[in-house]
């Protein structure tokens, strides 16, 4: 697979003009070629110093209007997010030997999106948002499972969305569509929004 894509390349012709469809395309074939969790996305972002912080975050929708993550209000990103609220993501899918990056500004998703989507979630995951104050120091695995056993006591039904949870979407900017290639002369194609649309160019490996 991985010597099968370094002869295929990319060129600006094979990803047309919208860096969605693009990148929808590639999300397949990384999805069809095996990757695990090829919506598993390296969010970075910056506190109001300029310090940086990544983690991985999981991908829950992605069109027109930007790529979506759901997580918790309280934690480190989320303040980040707060004070600077700009973000790079990264996919790295190198079983198929590509990367995708986005650089961009950051919105929350509103309230009625958010709840539609915690409502899908597994009753376990709802549950773990509730018992979980994520990023704050806790003084034992004991404290979180009592937690977690509180909330389920608690909410022996339908379980309500935290206030504290949301999500956000990563409005791009920019999208590069990296693909490597033989002999390290690697093809990198960069979006970037003008006033005009899209600008694509492409960058030096
Ligand atoms: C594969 C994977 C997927 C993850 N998905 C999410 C996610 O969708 N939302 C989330 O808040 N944390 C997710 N996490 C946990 C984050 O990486 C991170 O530990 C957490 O969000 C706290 O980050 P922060 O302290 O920088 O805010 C995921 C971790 C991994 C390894």
């Amino acid at each position: 697979m991985r010597r099968a894509y370094e002869r295929a390349g990319v060129d600006v012709g094979d990803l047309g003009p919208d860096p969605v469809v693009a990148f929808g395309r590639w999300f397949a074939d990384a999805a069809a070629a095996g990757v695990a969790e090829p919506n598993a996305m390296v969010l970075a972002t910056a506190d109001a110093a300029g310090a940086p912080s990544a983690r991985t975050v999981l991908l829950k929708g992605y069109d027109g209007r930007g790529l979506r993550f759901f997580t918790n209000l309280g934690s480190a990103k989320a303040a980040e997010l707060a004070v600077n609220p700009r973000a790079a993501l990264v996919f790295p899918w190198h079983a198929v030997s590509r990367q995708v990056r986005v650089v961009g500004t950051v919105v929350e998703v509103g309230r009625d999106e958010v709840e539609v989507y915690f409502a899908s979630r597994p009753r376990d995951a709802q549950l773990g948002a509730w018992a979980s104050e994520q990023s704050t120091v806790v003084p034992s695995r004991a404290a979180l499972d009592a937690a977690l056993a509180e909330v389920a006591a608690r909410f022996p039904g339908d379980v309500p969305t935290p206030p504290g949870w949301g999500g956000y979407r990563v409005v791009p900017q920019t999208w590069e569509f990296w693909a490597g290639r033989a002999g390290r002369l690697h093809d990198r194609l960069r979006y970037r929004r003008t006033e005009q649309g899209w600008t694509i160019e492409r960058l030096a490996p």
